[in-house]
């Protein structure tokens, strides 16, 4: 069905700039991540997806690490404003408008720490608030326990009077279960005028911007929308925060699966806001995509694997508890159990790595293996390769990290030790055991390791010398 929304442009004010003290934690409240984007950056994100024509944040604390943040992510889509000292919401709007004399228009005023509001709700609410030709519109929620929330107080007609923060609260008030999410669409022009009327006449002593809505009450128009408190949940300690993540979480697991993507189990798979999974991919129990990860179709990753940035190749099967970052895994390859990739591995096409061996920036090339208990470190591997069990690249000397290259069609016997620099070429074999120390030729074996002897008999007279017996 077609939404129908009114074309007029609004601008949106976040407001970001507290510290959070009930976080109890040294990181500005709106820099803690869910699903691995900070807070204010979801709420940013909303705002532009809902069709704000500027967004403006208010920063103040911890102000050069959250402009960065936003900076980094949004770029000029973004304008920061700065509130010198932290004396409540109202405040925090007042810097906004002062900062910024054309600022007109509808101004839809967000708060920093509530990460989940759908871009939908926001647009209803311009909406609304347009068509109702509202002063002010505003979303509130019901809930079973809305202690620490704004509550709601109506009049006889229904009517939303205004709003009475939690600690300032009479008991009959407090027993109020409607409250304020904390988002309104003001007239831009009435938004000026009722926050100079603002005073600080409350529990915290400071300028509630939630007092507007009486001044709009009173002197205006207001309209009110229904929301979901579950898309509304505003972070202010440890517990929001995982309240929030696990509910971001949830919402990413089934608009993936929804999609097309095989999901094992919906209450355990973590992706990330930035990562990309294609239809036809499936994610197990316990697997963890963080950052930016792309997932391409056909793709398996098993259950319990932790993937951080890392691009998983058409067909290609990730086994169970792999660990990887920051690297490539290459069409049809397959990786785990137990494998750990580090930073800058790329794996070709039907390369394999097996259980319990370890890459760093090494390149494997197509169909290459490196199957079991191996460390590969500053490689280049070539096509067709095969690495033994056991096999290290001995790519440290102390001081500096060197390089390790096997050409096409090598075969590393297992158990063998490849000192750094040094090169194996083409077609060329190591024998198990040996120790490599110089450029091996093409097609030349490598050994490096004392010849065999056979003392026949032996064994029974060393059992009994050992027991402390006489020679039989
Ligand atoms: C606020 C509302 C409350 C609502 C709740 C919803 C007010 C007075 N109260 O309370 O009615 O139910 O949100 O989650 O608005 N901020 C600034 N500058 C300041 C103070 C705060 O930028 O001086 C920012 C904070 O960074 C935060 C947001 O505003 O992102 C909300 O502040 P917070 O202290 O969390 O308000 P609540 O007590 O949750
Ligand atoms: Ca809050």
């Amino acid at each position: 069905m077609m939404q129908t929304h009114s074309q007029t442009t609004w601008s949106a004010i976040v407001l970001a700039a507290g510290e959070g003290t009930r976080m109890k934690s040294s990181r500005p409240k709106v820099l803690h991540e869910i699903a691995g984007r900070a807070l204010v950056s979801w709420v940013v994100q909303t705002a532009l997806d809902a069709g704000a024509a500027r967004c403006l944040v208010v920063v103040g604390h911890g102000r050069d690490d959250v402009e960065g943040e936003l900076v980094s992510r949004f770029g000029e889509r973004v304008e920061m404003v700065l509130q010198p000292e932290q004396r409540g919401t109202g405040d925090a709007v007042r810097c906004a408008m002062e900062a910024d004399r054309a600022l007109e228009g509808r101004l839809v005023v967000l708060y920093g720490d509530c990460p989940l509001i759908p871009a939908g709700l926001l647009r209803d609410l311009v909406d609304r608030s347009d068509r109702a030709g509202a002063d002010l519109g505003l979303v509130t929620a019901t809930l079973v326990d809305p202690s620490g929330y704004g509550r709601i107080v109506r009049n006889g007609a229904g009517d939303v009077q205004r709003i009475v923060e939690d600690r300032d609260c009479s008991a009959a008030e407090r027993a109020i279960q409607e409250v304020n999410p904390g988002l309104y669409a003001v007239r831009g022009d009435f938004l000026r005028e009722a926050i100079a009327q603002l005073t600080p006449d409350n529990a915290q002593g400071q300028l509630y911007l939630t007092d507007v809505v009486e001044l709009a009450a009173n002197q205006g128009k207001v309209v009110d929308l229904r929301g979901d408190m579950a898309d509304m949940t505003g972070v202010n300690d440890q517990c929001d925060l995982a309240i929030a993540a696990s509910t971001r979480r949830r919402r990413i697991a089934e608009e993936l699966a929804r999609k097309g993507v095989g999901i094992a189990d919906l209450d355990t798979v973590y992706v990330d806001a930035e990562c990309e999974v294609e239809p036809g991919a499936t994610l197990g129990a316990n697997v963890h995509l963080r950052g930016r990860c792309v997932v391409r179709s056909g793709a398996r990753i098993d259950v319990g694997c932790v993937l951080t940035n890392i691009i998983v190749e058409k067909d290609a099967n990730v086994l169970p508890y792999t660990v990887a970052a920051d690297s490539t895994i290459g069409e049809g390859a397959q990786v785990g159990p137990f494998s750990h990739l580090r930073p800058q591995t790329q794996l070709g096409p039907r390369s394999k790595v097996g259980n319990f061996s370890e890459t760093k920036k090494t390149t494997v090339g197509e169909g290459s293996k490196v199957n079991h208990l191996s460390y590969v470190g500053n490689g280049v591997i070539g096509e067709g390769v095969n690495i033994g069990a056991g096999t290290i690249f001995c790519n440290y000397d102390g001081e500096q990290k060197h390089t390790t290259v096997l050409e096409d069609g090598v075969f590393i016997g297992s158990d063998t030790q490849l000192i750094a620099p040094v090169t194996v070429k083409k077609g060329a074999y190591v024998a198990s055991g040996t120790t490599v120390t110089r450029d091996v030729p093409e097609g030349a074996l490598a050994v490096s390791r004392p010849k065999q002897e056979n003392k026949e008999g032996y064994a029974a007279r060393l059992r009994a010398r050992l027991r402390g017996k006489k020679d039989p």
